[in-house]
């Protein structure tokens, strides 16, 4: 393994952040998460101590310049420098948007999309200086084809694609690799808060007949990490079980 090099996971305390986190110990790394919810946090680090993994937990606003600038400095001098950004973190406020209220719509924005700004900027000078990176950005399949109910969301997730494929060209030359993943619907709380007779609908059209595993993303995301993918970059990874083919 390459390892010891440091990987930030934000929004590490929902049901792909911890998965990534898990993996990513698994494979070696030094992991830390960013969190926003004290109480959740206490809790992840609890049942992540009893698993035998050390995850240190950052607090951070990552839809806030300031507050995901200080997590990140805080983590840098705490732990050491930061060579692999997960941009994880992300919300939904579904509505139509004739009924989408101008809050929903930044706070998607903010929480999904400025966050991506906010976090990398802050770790980009670093990466290039010491002449490798890892930039992944997970998006949605959702991001790629629209979804009824979901005009912030899904502009939100394109938009970090556009923000993937600028940002690849410029840093390329320097060892870091910048890429997106774009999950289908998956097992986590943010997909199981969809109304049943909706979620049993999409489920429906997909052609593999059931929802993503977290396990199955996070496999990515240590595939994308690893030194061996050092010639990908720019790319969207669907991982959809089929849903959305193109
Ligand atoms: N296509 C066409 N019409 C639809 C529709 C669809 N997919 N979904 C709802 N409608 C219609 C209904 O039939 C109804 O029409 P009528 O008024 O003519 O009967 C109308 O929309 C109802 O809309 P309302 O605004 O009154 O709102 P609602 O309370 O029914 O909820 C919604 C609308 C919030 C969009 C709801 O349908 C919903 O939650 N949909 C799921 C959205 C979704 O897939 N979100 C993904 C979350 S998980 C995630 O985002 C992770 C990821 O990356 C994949």
């Amino acid at each position: 393994m390459n390892n010891k090099r440091i990987a930030l996971i934000t929004g590490a305390t929902g049901g792909l952040g911890t998965a990534m986190c898990k993996k990513l110990y698994q494979d070696g790394y030094i992991v830390v998460g960013n969190y926003h919810t004290k109480e959740k946090a206490e809790k992840w680090m609890e049942e992540r101590k009893k698993e035998g993994m050390d995850i240190r937990l950052f607090y951070g606003d990552v839809s806030d310049f300031n507050s995901a600038s200080q997590m990140i400095k805080e983590i840098e001098a705490q732990v050491g420098p930061i060579d692999i950004l997960v941009n994880n973190a992300g919300i939904t406020r579904d509505a139509r948007l004739i009924n989408m209220k101008p809050e929903d719509w930044y706070a998607v924005i903010n929480t999904n999309l400025n966050s991506v700004y906010n976090c990398t900027k802050n770790v980009i000078e670093g990466m290039i200086k010491r002449n490798f990176g890892r930039i992944i950005n997970i998006s949605s399949v959702n991001g790629q084809r629209g979804q009824f109910g979901q005009t912030n969301y899904s502009a939100a997730k394109a938009g970090m694609h556009g923000f993937t494929k600028s940002l690849a060209m410029e840093v390329a030359k320097y060892g870091i690799t910048v890429n997106t993943i774009s999950p289908g619907y998956i097992a986590t709380d943010m997909v199981m808060a969809v109304p049943e007779k909706i979620l049993n609908q999409i489920v429906a059209q997909i052609p593999m007949g059931r929802l993503g595993g977290t396990h199955e993303v996070a496999y990515l995301v240590s595939f994308l990490a690893s030194e061996e993918a050092n010639f990908i970059t720019g790319a969207n990874y669907s991982i959809n079980g089929g849903q959305h083919v193109y």
